[in-house]
């Protein structure tokens, strides 16, 4: 019939679905397409059983190739992939809190800690705690703390292994034994560490979040998230929430996420090599009062942070300022002339960040306080730029802070 069609028919048709023979691409191609054509009718209706390839939103072959990426790096049975970190916070604490053999989840306690991202913490009271899920925070690094509140039996842990964006490190193989210990399950947001740093599921976690957006994606160019499963119970269930609440990754970003992981262990050495020299440096300014970073021998954390993340300790650096004043953290930021302000972290880029007014600008002064984020606190994202060009750009611009 193909010979007889029309021009308008031709438009739309010519030249898509033609088997190419013989071409095999280096890198997975982007699948554009909303929807999958199978052979028959009846292996359509297979392919819907089967999470097989049928619609963008169940599975979309761009996206499978970055999903498949994650759990290997992660170790993991499985990953499904979401438009962004958020999505995938959202979908690992809606799966996190689905008992096993229930088809949806059901309001249970959730045991978070205190010094998560702003936006999670923002979640957790406005979406999961308003809808009656029970919620306690608790200082992750103060083991005492954690198991008094376990106490309770909650049925979800969810923390970051290293804070943001004080960079305090809690102890996760022990924290993980003491959930599991009273039936909980353990979620990790492990963005900021990065699988290069720590990979949580060696340490018995259950579900591992990321937001793509920074360090696997690593060049300010795609939002996404992703959450790597431990168990196929737990990966169902979020394949199954990723299709009905369709906060799913589309596959231009899937690509330029996975064009990012291949470089990603190369960028987060040079980054906490980088991040390591700057932390040293800014110890020795007289315009800085405090600097925190796991790498620093003076960081109460520094001996578990050397054994848990094998040698490396990420590319984030935090400082304060001495005056600890907005007017100060603003006159250093509008000083930069490389360090780029703005709010991410993880790229090739330096970035900076003010916390009080950024990740955190949604907590009351009095909330920030008791976190211990000061006014003067700023959060740096070491790039892999020459480093001595990062010292260079904080050294003129503290000098104008002066
Ligand atoms: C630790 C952490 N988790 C989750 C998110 C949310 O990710 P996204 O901005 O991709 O939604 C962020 C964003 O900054 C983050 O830093």
């Amino acid at each position: 019939m193909r010979g007889t069609q029309h021009l308008e028919t031709r438009l739309v048709h010519a030249g898509e679905r033609e088997p190419v023979s013989g071409a095999r691409a280096t890198v997975l191609p982007i699948y554009a397409s909303s929807t999958f054509v199978q052979p028959s009718a009846a292996e359509l209706d297979r392919a819907f059983d089967e999470d097989g390839l049928v619609y963008s939103r169940h599975a979309n072959p761009t996206v499978s190739g970055f999903e498949a990426a994650i759990a290997a790096v992660e170790g993991a049975v499985g990953a499904v992939a979401f438009a962004s970190g958020m999505a995938a916070v959202h979908a690992a604490l809606l799966a996190a809190g689905t008992p096993r053999g229930a088809s949806q989840p059901q309001p249970c306690a959730i045991l978070a800690a205190q010094d998560l991202y702003g936006a999670s913490r923002t979640l957790l009271r406005q979406f999961f705690e308003a809808q009656g899920w029970p919620l306690t925070f608790c200082d992750m690094t103060d083991l005492a703390c954690v198991e008094e509140q376990l106490r309770s039996q909650p049925t979800i842990v969810f923390l970051e292994p290293i804070s943001n964006p004080l960079l305090k490190v809690c102890d996760l193989p022990r924290i993980v034994e003491l959930a599991h210990a009273v039936g909980a399950r353990v979620v990790v947001d492990n963005t900021l560490a990065s699988p290069i740093v720590l990979r949580p599921l060696e340490h018995g976690a259950d579900l591992v979040v990321h937001s793509a957006t920074k360090y696997l994606g690593g060049h300010g160019d795609a939002l996404g998230g992703v959450v790597a499963a431990r168990s196929h119970l737990l990966h169902d269930t979020l394949r199954r929430y990723a299709k009905l609440l369709g906060a799913t990754l589309g596959p231009f970003e899937a690509r330029l996420l996975s064009r990012g992981l291949k470089t990603l262990a190369l960028r987060v050495r040079q980054q906490s090599a980088n991040a390591l020299v700057v932390a040293r440096w800014l110890t020795t300014q007289p315009r800085v009062r405090q600097v925190y970073y796991p790498g620093l021998e003076t960081h109460p954390q520094h001996r578990l942070a050397a054994e848990l993340f094998g040698g490396l300790f990420g590319g984030l650096v935090s400082f304060d300022l001495e005056p600890a004043t907005p007017a100060a953290a603003y006159a250093l930021m509008d000083s930069l002339e490389l360090i780029l302000p703005a709010t991410t972290l993880g790229d090739v880029y330096s970035l900076i960040s003010y916390s009080a007014r950024s990740s955190h600008r949604d907590m009351t002064a009095d909330e920030r306080r008791q976190l211990g984020i000061g006014d003067g606190l700023l959060r740096l994202s070491v790039g892999i730029e020459d480093v001595r060009d990062i010292i260079a750009d904080l050294e003129q611009a503290l000098q104008r802070v002066a």
